[in-house]
């Protein structure tokens, strides 16, 4: 499909500047990339389109004028497969659907459909995820996750080479209030003696600091106090730190495991928190920056049409922007990336605005490749899935309850039976509708989670999709046993060439293209709307259609060829998104 779209934007490039020099314009303007191409969305208006409202302007014409022009033009000139033609403001073209169908259906078969060059030699390191160890995950964090896995596994299905990084907030107050608490309440105790997930036993204390404040006036001061001990190497405090942290990151981590999360390489804030200070002083003395007259260092922000920034305070110790200036530059010397991508949440917007100008102005080539996947907050309808603090959705209670209501809707149809592992299918429906609902949102929208509308079997769900795979599998286990009213006939491309077929033919053929753009633009709810726009195409022609049933052999074994090709692509697709694919619910 890309080639193919490729070659006639080459040809309607072609068409447009011809037009242009019998005008006695320049037709230096009408380059193929400045073609811009859509898909029409309904076959019978065509294929492939290109509105032409860009060329109305230069050539003083009514875009259906050009239109027609163009079609003429095209039609005398030796084109690539398909029929032009003008449809009001816009070139459509047709394209044989009986070659393209076999076209597409041999590609399909091959070995990682989806998959392209696009991104080929590219290294990327992607930043995600980035937990606090005194409190366990939370909504927040399973949007943050689900966008950067995905986009991981995008960037790679596109050819890139890919780094996935975490880096744990590991230090600072709010770590030493969890352990002040504990201290005061733990009473040595574990999560193993209480028998608890390590992050919540954790994330327990850091809430019970409320009540130590209230208890004790000094407290505030003795987290300052035990900072300042954590920093001097304090044998004792280090103890507590390093037991209450493995606690946390152990329990975390379980929570990746759930949910298919990985990376690569870990990065603790508690080792590199002092590396920005040598590079800020570097920054000192080439005049990137100044010293204030408080003593500060600071950057001029004037370019950015932002007040001046404070990089190193006037007592010598460095800030949190200070710290990411030393550690992007201690990432690119780990493994020197072409690009680095940071997915963190939208209110950070300022900070890595001025981030990425710091390290263009320290004279840093990459600079100039960093990115900010900038994501809204996901916000919960009123109501009971508030946990304590009446603020943050428990990220493993959230999927245990959705996992609940999943077997309760298992048990409730009577599938137990049919499904083998119920318990394991409602948690993979519990996955796919937590893991759908998150990445069909555009990332940097705010968003609102509505945990029964995201199990729903009907709409634009995880669910409704999986359901749809299942489906497919079905039929074609079926298929395989040799079911059906005529079996064993032969697949032809002629018979996948009817409007119904070739609306599924045009969008199993679209999701390559679908893939490349997700990952040119860091986007994966660019798949997941590609792949409920499939399944709800294959709903509704399973509805009008048989399939296996078919009298005739060879449609039979055509349309089940096609929906194979349509399970292929659901398979990929989900695989992106981190959805399981079900063979049977
Ligand atoms: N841990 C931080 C937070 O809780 C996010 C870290 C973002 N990454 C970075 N390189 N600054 O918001």
């Amino acid at each position: 499909m890309k080639q193919i779209r490729e070659a006639w934007k080459t040809a309607v490039a072609a068409g447009i500047a011809d037009i242009l020099r019998e005008k006695g314009l320049d037709a230096g303007m009408a380059t193929s990339s400045a073609i811009v191409s859509e898909t029409p969305p309904k076959p019978d208006m065509g294929d492939i389109g290109f509105p032409m409202f860009a060329w109305s302007k230069p050539l003083r014409m009514g875009p259906p004028q050009i239109a027609l022009l163009l079609a003429d033009k095209l039609a005398a000139a030796d084109t690539p497969a398909g029929t032009p033609k003008a449809i009001g403001p816009y070139l459509n073209v047709f394209l044989d659907r009986v070659s393209t169908s076999a076209e597409v259906m041999a590609s399909v078969a091959g070995e990682g459909y989806g998959k392209s060059s696009s991104l080929a030699g590219t290294r990327i390191m992607i930043e995600f995820s980035s937990p606090n160890t005194n409190k366990p995950l939370h909504l927040g964090h399973l949007r943050n996750d689900v966008l950067g896995e995905s986009t991981s596994r995008i960037l790679k299905e596109n050819g890139a080479e890919v780094l996935k990084i975490n880096l744990v907030n590991d230090r600072g107050v709010h770590i030493c209030k969890s352990m002040l608490s504990y201290m005061a309440y733990g009473g040595g105790r574990t999560p193993e003696d209480e028998g608890k997930k390590p992050d919540h036993f954790v994330g327990d204390y850091y809430v019970k600091f409320n009540d130590l404040k209230k208890a004790d006036p000094q407290a505030e001061e003795k987290a300052q106090e035990m900072l300042v001990k954590w920093e001097a190497s304090d044998p004792e405090v280090m103890d507590l730190w390093k037991r209450m942290n493995e606690w946390a990151v152990g329990g975390i981590r379980k929570t990746y495991e759930r949910t298919g999360i990985s990376f690569d390489k870990y990065y603790f804030e508690s080792q590199i928190y002092l590396t920005g200070k040598e590079e800020v002083l570097k920054g000192l003395e080439n005049g990137a920056f100044f010293k204030a007259e408080d003593g500060s260092v600071r950057i001029d922000l004037s370019p950015l049409g932002l007040e001046e920034k404070v990089l190193l305070r006037k007592d010598g110790t460095s800030i949190y922007m200070t710290q990411d200036i030393g550690l992007a530059i201690h990432r690119h010397h780990d493994w020197p990336f072409d690009r680095l991508v940071y997915v963190v949440a939208n209110e950070q917007q300022y900070h890595f605005k001025v981030l990425f100008h710091i390290l263009e102005r320290l004279g840093y080539e990459w600079a100039r490749n960093l990115f900010h996947l900038s994501y809204g907050m996901v916000n919960l309808p009123e109501g009971r899935m508030k946990t304590r603090e009446g603020t943050v959705v428990d990220a493993d209670a959230l999927l245990e309850s959705l996992k609940e209501i999943a077997l309760e809707e298992i048990q409730a149809k009577g599938r137990e039976e049919a499904m083998g592992d119920a318990a394991e299918i409602a948690e993979k429906i519990a996955l796919g509708a937590v893991h759908y609902y998150l990445a069909q949102a555009t990332p940097s929208k705010d968003m609102v989670f509505n945990p029964k509308d995201s199990l729903s079997f009907n709409g634009d769900t995880g669910p409704y999709i999986q359901y749809m795979g299942a489906r497919i599998s079905s039929l074609l286990r079926k298929r395989d046993k040799g079911e059906g009213k005529a079996p064993g006939g032969t697949v032809r491309p002629e018979l996948l060439a009817g409007d119904a077929e070739w609306e599924l033919v045009r969008r199993v053929a679209q999701y390559p293209e679908v893939v490349e753009q997700a990952g040119s633009e860091y986007n994966p709810a660019l798949v997941a709307a590609h792949m409920y726009d499939l399944a709800s195409a294959f709903s509704r022609y399973y509805h009008d259609n048989p399939i296996l049933n078919c009298e005739d052999a060879d449609t039979a074994a055509s349309r089940l060829a096609l929906v194979a090709a349509v399970r292929t692509v659901l398979v990929n697709g989900l695989g992106l998104l981190c959805i399981p694919f079900l063979e049977a619910m």
